[in-house]
């Protein structure tokens, strides 16, 4: 870890700060965002190449606000100072920081004033830049000069090229500033001197060396629900220590078609990982103990309740393990509160892990990769395409995508509809009649059921609801538009081929005011 070249991104509670280290892992540079309270000692030990300052939303005159002993600009390490973190950076060298007579917020016209900036190296003379501050510096230290402005702000853009200080009021990680990638891309390569060799293939090999040295002859539990973030967890592991790495998968008989086996085919005894595979087939155990239950938060306490105590059960037979794995990955870490541990990542993200599992310690092999990063490393990792890139699926699975009470029954019905549903989507992709795939689409069953005629009989049966929303944070979402032709071709299939069903709808609500899952 501590010869891998790496930039230290401090954060000072800005909201772009995951971004920042984004875009510098796209420079194939390793970045990790880091609290600012960590300590100077600290930021030695792991020798950054560079360290960046983020945004925040205090005022750096404030005693309260966030700050760092000035001593971090004397340690030879190039930084680079954002919007918060640039204020920071001049009120802790002797400028002057003040609130703005205008504030700034949003695209904004900058001049470049200083073309040989090696922070500005092949960057156009007039780049819009996204601004988002109140207040601004309104003296440089001494010894650095303006090599930007704005109409309202006099210095958007501060540096002192002898000792490697840079800094921008403005947000060079957003997508709206032009070139900011290029400004970012100048300072990691060439101010701070790296190479940009970091790459997904040196982080799981230097990932597994690092777990065999952690873990050592000792035991590893984990639990595998199927899912992207635990699959490559159990990948990476079994790579790393083999046998003694136990995956208990529990299959609550609410996964989608054919999934339990699948997942089983990957991690069983077939497939091609050395590991020990547990799979726990607690359907059953789940249907009766849903048996009449219709609230849906109550359907999810019960789904997650029930997966603590089969975990618990089987951990019991095991014996005592050394390490329980987990998936967590770095949204989730940055999610829990910054340099703290990540909170325990349950299968279900109801109710934990249970308090009787005896472990003595936690490993989390992905905990500093974005979700696309532990894509690339499951499929480097050998595991097939589809499960690398399957859709986002609750934890409590299709329990929430049965409106009412969960029978055996209707689970069959929701998951051979969603399999049809899924098939044909993928099918008008391919066929190029969508330009692309929704973010997430399925079938839900809805509680509804009416009168039909199929042949000479009058039916009364379930109503599949079909779902497909456009969103880019799953927080917001739009349902998508669906060729026609698609959507009669899937309600005619439905309603041959699954029995039960003779009503297909489409839902076209969007977020808000609808939810993405229909429960
Ligand atoms: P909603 O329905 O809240 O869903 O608009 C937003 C996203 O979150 C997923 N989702 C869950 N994921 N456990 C999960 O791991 C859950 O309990 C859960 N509930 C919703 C949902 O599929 C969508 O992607």
């Amino acid at each position: 870890m501590m010869n891998r070249e790496t930039i230290i991104v401090l954060d000072f509670g800005g909201q772009y700060n995951q971004l920042i280290a984004r875009r510098v892992r796209e420079c194939n540079v390793y970045a990790e965002v880091r609290p600012y309270t960590m300590t100077l000692d600290e930021i030695k030990e792991i020798n950054p190449k560079g360290i960046i300052f983020t945004g925040g939303p205090n005022s750096v005159y404030l005693e309260t606000s966030p700050s760092y002993s000035k001593e971090i600009f004397n340690l030879g390490i190039p930084v680079m100072g954002i919007c918060y973190g640039s204020q920071l950076m001049a009120h802790l060298l002797g400028g002057k920081v003040a609130t703005a007579p205008v504030s700034e917020y949003g695209s904004t016209a900058t001049e470049i004033l200083e073309e040989n900036s090696k922070l500005f190296k092949g960057v156009k003379k007039d780049p819009t830049v996204w601004m988002s501050h109140t207040d601004y510096i309104a003296e440089v230290p001494e010894g650095f000069k303006i090599t930007a402005k704005t109409k309202d702000c006099p210095v958007a853009a501060m540096e002192n090229e002898e000792r490697k200080l840079y800094a921008t009021q403005f947000h060079p990680e957003v997508m709206h500033t032009e070139q900011g990638q290029d400004m970012l891309r100048n300072f990691v390569i060439d101010v701070c001197g790296c190479s940009g060799s970091w790459k997904m293939d040196s982080f799981v090999e230097s990932t597994i060396k690092e777990l065999r040295e952690k873990i050592g002859n000792g035991r590893v539990l984990l639990a595998l629900s199927g899912g992207v973030d635990s699959s490559v967890a159990a990948a990476l592991l079994a790579k790393a220590v083999g046998k003694q790495l136990t995956c208990v998968f529990v299959d609550h008989g609410l996964l989608r078609k054919d999934e339990g086996d699948q997942v089983e085919e990957i991690f069983g005894e077939k497939g091609k990982f050395d590991l020990n595979f547990i799979r726990v087939n607690a359907a059953e155990r789940y249907y009766k103990k849903l048996e009449g239950v219709t609230e849906p938060e109550k359907k999810r306490k019960i789904i997650g309740e029930e997966f603590i105590r089969v975990f618990e059960e089987e951990s019991i037979k095991i014996g005592e393990v050394d390490f329980l794995a987990q998936g967590t990955i770095y949204p989730d870490v940055i999610e829990s509160g910054l340099g703290k541990s990540a909170t325990i990542k349950s299968h279900h993200n109801v109710g934990g892990l249970p308090e009787d599992v005896r472990f003595k310690e936690i490993v989390e092999p992905l905990r500093m990769l974005f979700k696309d990063e532990v894509r690339r490393a499951g499929l480097e990792l050998g595991l097939p395409e589809y499960l690398v890139f399957r859709q986002p699926f609750p934890g409590p699975g299709l329990g929430i995508r049965i409106v009412g009470e969960v029978t055996a029954e209707k689970v069959k019905i929701v998951q051979d509809a969603d399999a049809i549903y899924r098939e044909e989507i993928d099918k008008a992709y391919d066929a190029g009649l969508m330009k692309a795939k929704p973010n997430q689409y399925f079938a839900a069953l809805s509680n509804m059921r009416s009168v039909g005629v199929m042949g000479d009989f009058r039916t009364y049966d379930y109503a599949v609801v079909l779902r497909a929303v456009n969103t880019s944070d799953f927080m917001t979402a739009d349902c998508t538009e669906i060729p026609f032709e698609v959507l009669q071709k899937v309600m005619n299939r439905i309603i041959n081929e699954v029995k039960g069903v003779n009503r297909v709808m489409y839902d076209l609500t969007s977020k808000p005011p609808g939810t993405i899952e229909l429960e």
